[in-house]
């Protein structure tokens, strides 16, 4: 595990997208999960302006799923598509044959989940996976449980998570209590895991990553630890208790 310190949440999101940038460059087809939530977004906008200014060409990125809500439609405004859509694939030059989201209002999500897998298989792997952490230790939608999952599958929404994402819809009642997500090994297994994490609501997270000397499904966030390809860059805030 590789970690960057900087020192705002402006600087980590012009680190992640020049190393956004630098991976384009190195493939041009790169095969990339993009996050949703709160922290990419400066980071998106970044890439939407070097995307413009012709800095980053995206026409031959491939762009799959990290997560989803189950039973979201795609015009549904928290949907993983929508929320990208929006924020970044449309202001960039991204082919849109390129872009292939899981399908989280399969009839068989189970199905879906096993087809998803084989399709990034059979494309040899997912190049670039990046994500942020939950304040609780989830990575994706891999919850705080007894056990992890390695691959793609749905997962129950922890009830803390459905508190935290309230602030995205209009009612506690209106959060999914049911996601669909990458695994651990598809993290693990990811030519680069690339970790984004800013402010002092994610300190005590870090700070139990780096103190604890285990690794347990109940903080997911452990898990980084096992991969060789994890790139994390915090913010001061973030590291403040480390
Ligand atoms: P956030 O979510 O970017 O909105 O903090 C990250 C996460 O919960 O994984």
């Amino acid at each position: 595990m590789n970690v960057t310190i900087v020192k705002d949440y402006e600087s980590m999101s012009q680190e992640a997208a020049k190393i956004v940038m630098d991976q384009v460059k190195k493939k041009p087809d790169l095969i990339v999960c993009f996050p949703t939530g709160s922290t990419p977004i400066r980071m998106y906008e970044i890439l939407v302006e070097e995307n413009a200014k012709g800095n980053v060409d995206f026409s031959n990125v491939q762009v799959r799923s990290v997560d989803d809500y189950v039973g979201l439609p795609p015009e549904h405004n928290q949907s993983y598509a929508y929320f990208l859509d929006q924020l970044f694939f449309s202001k960039c030059n991204f082919n849109p044959n390129n872009i292939r989201l899981i399908h989280s209002c399969a009839p068989d999500m189970k199905e879906e989940c096993r087809h998803y897998a084989r399709m990034l298989e059979e494309e040899g792997g997912i190049d670039l996976i990046i994500d942020g952490i939950g304040e609780n230790g989830h990575i994706g939608f891999n919850e705080p449980a007894d056990k992890l999952m390695d691959r793609y599958h749905v997962e129950k929404v922890s009830e803390w998570t459905r508190k935290v994402n309230a602030r995205f819809f209009e009612s506690l009642d209106e959060v999914p209590k049911f996601a669909v997500t990458v695994g651990v090994l598809d993290l693990l297994e990811a030519g680069m895991f690339l970790i984004l994490s800013n402010g002092t609501k994610k300190a005590e997270a870090w700070r139990r990553l780096f103190h604890d000397e285990y690794i347990s499904a109940d903080f997911p966030a452990s898990l980084l630890k096992l991969g060789r390809n994890v790139h994390c860059i915090l913010d001061e805030a973030s590291a403040s208790l480390i």
